[in-house]
């Protein structure tokens, strides 16, 4: 097959940051997506209605004019988020609120600190069918980082899905086999979103002959079993996984660095790269589920009406993204020849 078209694809979990980053991040989303969830984990936080829509204008502006996209916002969950604060943020059009546990990842300092104090919240998330996205690890010292996904499944997690059975909840960036498995027991209401790097990578391309920063992210990368499993759980086609990249750049010389920031910017290869994954399973037809179906299935919206195609072309994704501001971006995957290319249509 030389070329082969699937229904327009959806992001369902990225980072657009803000300030001049939207004019890079937005055209390399938009170029492909026509909808993105839009993590809240600004500094300071998206923490209510007025906040998101604010940020939903900034990210509009950004938007090249030949691209039909629409941004999905999303609240941060904190201690002091209210009942009230959801209700308004459901009648505004938002469309999810963002689980951080309190110092889990980039920014997320501001989080959730006890769950139970949250319940009123998450049950009114349930009656106006606000999904709920969890960033599923825990963030005790003592839990070893490999193993603060499964925890969080058997110490948080499970006790949601139980508690708040109508609540539908989207476990992201899945990155073990436990999770996989978590997501496909429980009901219809849990899904989950897997990232290009969790599919493509594990944890020796990450440590093994130097320490590579442009794959440090969080959820970190596990051995290769889990990335195996996750490989199996796209592969079987279950509406219950679907695509999230998890696209979150930082500047160079913030992942280049003593302390490298976790994030991977793959929204420039997103589509070719999740391409190249199906086609190594040879399971390049079940794609468009994955990309273009079960997303919006899962959030209840309609599904996008126009088609992208995918050429057999090699290329190279370039070593660096240059910002307005003389700031570098390496992104991920950089220097690395991929077989699928967008084709944009003349
Ligand atoms: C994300 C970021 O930089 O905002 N980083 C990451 O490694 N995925 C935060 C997140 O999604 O956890
Ligand atoms: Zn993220």
């Amino acid at each position: 097959m030389q070329e082969f078209s699937i229904l327009a694809p959806d992001d369902w979990h990225l980072h657009f940051r803000d300030g001049d980053m939207l004019n890079e991040t937005v055209p390399a989303t938009a170029r492909c997506f026509k909808r993105a969830i839009v993590m809240p984990n600004l500094a300071p936080p998206i923490v209510n209605t007025k906040m998101a829509l604010a940020y939903k204008a900034r990210i509009l502006a950004a938007t090249p004019a030949e691209h039909d996209f629409s941004p999905l916002m999303t609240l941060y969950l904190t201690d002091n988020t209210s009942s009230e604060d959801i209700i308004e943020a459901s009648k505004a059009g938002i469309v999810a609120a963002k689980l951080y546990p309190a110092g889990a990842t980039t920014n997320s300092d501001a989080a959730v600190s006890s769950l139970e104090n949250l319940y009123p919240v998450l049950q009114t998330m349930s009656e106006v069918k606000m999904r709920l996205l969890v960033h599923g690890e825990v963030t005790d010292s003592h839990v070893d980082i490999f193993d603060r996904e499964k925890v969080f499944i058997d110490q948080k997690l499970s006790i949601i899905t139980e508690r708040f059975k109508d609540l539908k909840v989207v476990f992201e960036h899945i990155t073990t086999a436990d999770a996989a498995q978590f997501v496909l027991d429980s009901s219809e209401n849990v899904a989950a979103t897997i990232t290009p790097q969790h599919l493509l990578l594990n944890r020796n391309d990450l440590l093994v002959g130097g320490i590579r920063p442009h794959n440090f992210c969080l959820p970190v990368l596990k051995r290769n079993t889990h990335q195996e499993a996750l490989r199996q759980a796209v592969a079987s086609g279950s509406n219950k996984f679907f695509l999230g990249t998890d696209s979150a750049p930082h500047e160079k010389q913030q992942k280049e660095s003593a302390c490298g920031c976790a994030g991977c910017y793959s929204a420039w290869s997103a589509i070719e790269l999740y391409a190249q994954i199906f086609d190594e399973l040879n399971e390049l037809d079940k794609l468009e589920g994955f990309a273009s179906h079960y997303g919006p299935d899962f959030y209840g919206l309609p599904r996008n009406k126009e088609h992208i195609t995918l050429e057999r072309h090699e290329w190279q994704v370039p070593s660096e993204c240059t910002l307005k501001n003389g700031e570098s971006i390496v992104p991920f995957y950089a220097g690395s020849t991929l077989n699928w290319r967008l084709k944009i249509p003349q």
